[in-house]
């Protein structure tokens, strides 16, 4: 048994769900550049970084461009899904994370945020979040794409916390096996089928309680203090 004394969370599909926003931005470049994106397509950019996504948008139209025709495709994309998260409230948390997340600060286990997302900050400000949070790192932190272990190895060092004693909340494939290379547990938010590298799998955070947490890892080291 290992204590658990941090948490690190992914932001897109686990506390919000933002690929709906990604989506509409996507389709949006898709077509003025000729062709169709699909909901299917946009599975394949979960978890991916904005300049991957790109590349896999453009194989999937067939096209090829230069870099600076690239990063001025990408620019675009991302002021159209601002214009989106800009209007973001707390109402969009996904159910059940506030209350978890208090849980965790009631038993002083640390909380982090490790996404890829380099607008993380601005969605955490919009949906009043950020201080729940002990350490945030995202896109402009690191230069490592999950499923490299940076995101969270930086999460884990910036919380003073070593990784064994972390647990990440993951929905994207690469985010799990970043969390495994990084010497993580890791809990998958989604289905079973597609998630099967996590330790285990729940398909979000409504009902889902501290004490389940702990005991699904063996840790019972501060579950008597826990309300169940
Ligand atoms: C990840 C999302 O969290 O962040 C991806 O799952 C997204 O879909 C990536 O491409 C980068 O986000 P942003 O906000 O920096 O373009
Ligand atoms: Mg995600």
């Amino acid at each position: 048994m290992t204590t658990i004394k941090a948490c690190i969370f992914d932001l897109d599909g686990v506390i919000v769900d933002t690929a709906k926003y990604h989506f509409i931005a996507w389709k949006a470049l898709a077509e003025e550049l000729g062709f169709v994106f699909t909901v299917e397509d946009n599975e394949r950019l979960k978890g991916v970084s904005r300049m991957a996504s790109l590349e896999i948008l453009l194989e999937i139209g067939g096209l090829q461009f230069s870099e600076p025709e690239k990063l001025a495709m990408a620019e675009k994309k991302n002021t159209l899904y601002v214009t989106y998260i800009e209007e973001m409230t707390p109402e969009e948390i996904l159910p059940g994370v506030p209350h978890f997340l208090q849980e965790l600060k009631n038993n002083e286990i640390k909380i982090a945020l490790g996404s890829a997302s380099k607008n993380s900050p601005m969605i955490l400000e919009r949906i009043h979040l950020t201080e729940m949070f002990d350490a945030v790192v995202d896109g402009n932190s690191i230069t490592e794409a999950k499923p490299n272990p940076e995101v969270f190895l930086k999460g884990a060092e910036w919380l003073g916390v070593l990784p064994e004693n972390c647990v990440v909340f993951e929905d994207a494939i690469a985010g799990i096996e970043a969390a495994r290379n990084a010497g993580m547990r890791c809990v998958g938010i989604g289905e079973p089928e597609t998630l099967g590298l996590a330790d285990f799998v729940i398909p979000g955070f409504d009902g889902f309680t501290i004490s389940k947490f702990k005991s699904a890892f063996g840790d019972t080291t501060i579950e008597n203090h826990i309300d169940t």
